[in-house]
């Protein structure tokens, strides 16, 4: 029996960000004993070998992972590899520690469990980011480091921000993610266009061989969003992610006008746009959906429709850290149920396929 229900109501009389304080704190104490550390991956790790693949040389024990945005700073990832993920995303790192936006920025609907946020990637800085994974490593599993530039950097210096990330993180990052897509930091998302995208995955391909990954907006129109990715994807990037938070506020009654939606009521619209990026590139790149997944049956429809991995934010906060344990296990009964050997064999099962695969 979960003890979560008890501890969510305890956490959800607090302010979100104190909760979310409380929270990563129980998640570094964990990690920091390790026999309790021990335990509680017992408890939570499902490891079957019909779950793991690999990309970018390292192998991924099962496909569901954290999405940015949790752990900030770098600060948890053996927690949160405890708590079953097959891999971390941490980060929205900028060069620069800034402090974000003003509080109150982040927000619950617990009925449509549903968040807002408009955090404005607050987080300690490159330096400090990199000394809590140096102090953390060897890591056991895969870490993604999402990348994004600094608030106070002029429009004209936003490359130099990416360079000096790149630069400084792409050793210890297993792949790195460019963030066009935050609603939270003025203009970023107007990066999203090609002429942008192309001379940022340029330049990283001066800088690491490493496989950089770009991270699109849910409120692209679709075929814009394949366009865009297909043009990252000409220009080097190893794989797409999508989606962000949205700011289609008419999703939400009661949503505040400003900040990004995830959860359950970003469910359709991420799915939408995923699906019309993988319909054009599935096959050609590795391709991440994360938007409002919260159970087995949403990862499957995901990986069915193009998705090599998943990633989860807003239902660990609703549903507690069962869930990580809940969507792996639930794979493997779909698998079962339509017979198949593995997750490599569901990923793509709704898309023509390639006539020649290139991963
Ligand atoms: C996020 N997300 C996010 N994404 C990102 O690339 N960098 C970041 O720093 C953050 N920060 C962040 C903070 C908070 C409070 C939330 C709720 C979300 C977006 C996140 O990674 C994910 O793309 C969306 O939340 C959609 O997934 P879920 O939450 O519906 O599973």
């Amino acid at each position: 029996m979960s003890v979560y229900p008890l501890l969510r109501r305890f956490l959800f009389r607090l302010d979100p960000e104190a909760g979310h304080a409380v929270g990563m704190a129980a998640l570094r104490a964990v990690q920091a004993i390790p026999p309790v550390r021990a335990l509680v991956s017992r408890a939570h790790r499902v490891s079957d070998p019909r779950l793991s693949q690999t990309f970018f040389g390292r192998e991924f024990p099962n496909p569901v992972g954290l999405a940015a945005g949790l752990d900030k700073n770098a600060v948890a990832v053996h927690g949160f590899a405890a708590l079953g993920f097959g891999f971390v995303e941490a980060g929205t790192v900028t060069p620069l520690a800034q402090a974000g936006n003003p509080k109150p920025r982040l927000f619950r609907f617990p009925a449509a469990e549903t968040l807002q946020n408009a955090m404005g990637f607050n987080n300690g800085g490159m330096e400090s980011f990199r000394r809590h994974v140096e102090g953390a490593l060897p890591l056991s599993v895969p870490l993604g480091i999402n990348i994004g530039k600094n608030k106070a950097t002029p429009p004209e210096k936003t490359l130099e921000d990416y360079a000096t990330l790149i630069r400084g993180l792409h050793d210890l990052a297993d792949y790195l993610v460019v963030n066009l897509s935050s609603p939270n930091t003025p203009g970023l998302r107007d990066l999203q266009n090609e002429a942008f995208v192309r001379s940022l995955l340029k330049l990283a391909g001066e800088l690491t061989r490493k496989p950089v990954l770009v991270k699109i907006a849910p409120d692209l129109a679709p075929e814009a969003a394949a366009d865009l990715c297909e043009a990252a994807v000409e220009a080097g990037a190893a794989g797409i992610i999508a989606t962000n938070t949205t700011t289609d506020y008419s999703l939400l009654p009661g949503a505040r006008d400003f900040g990004g939606l995830s959860g359950k009521v970003l469910t359709g619209k991420s799915f939408q746009v995923f699906d019309a990026v993988a319909r054009r590139l599935f096959g050609r790149t590795v391709l991440v959906s994360v938007g409002g997944i919260g159970s087995g049956a949403e990862a499957f429809k995901r990986l069915r429709a193009g998705a090599s991995l998943v990633q989860i934010y807003t239902a660990l906060i609703y549903q507690g850290p069962s869930l990580v344990r809940r969507i792996n296990r639930e794979l493997l009964e779909i698998l079962d149920r339509e017979g198949m050997t593995g997750i490599a064999e569901a990923i793509g099962a709704d898309r023509e396929k390639p006539a020649r695969p290139v991963l």
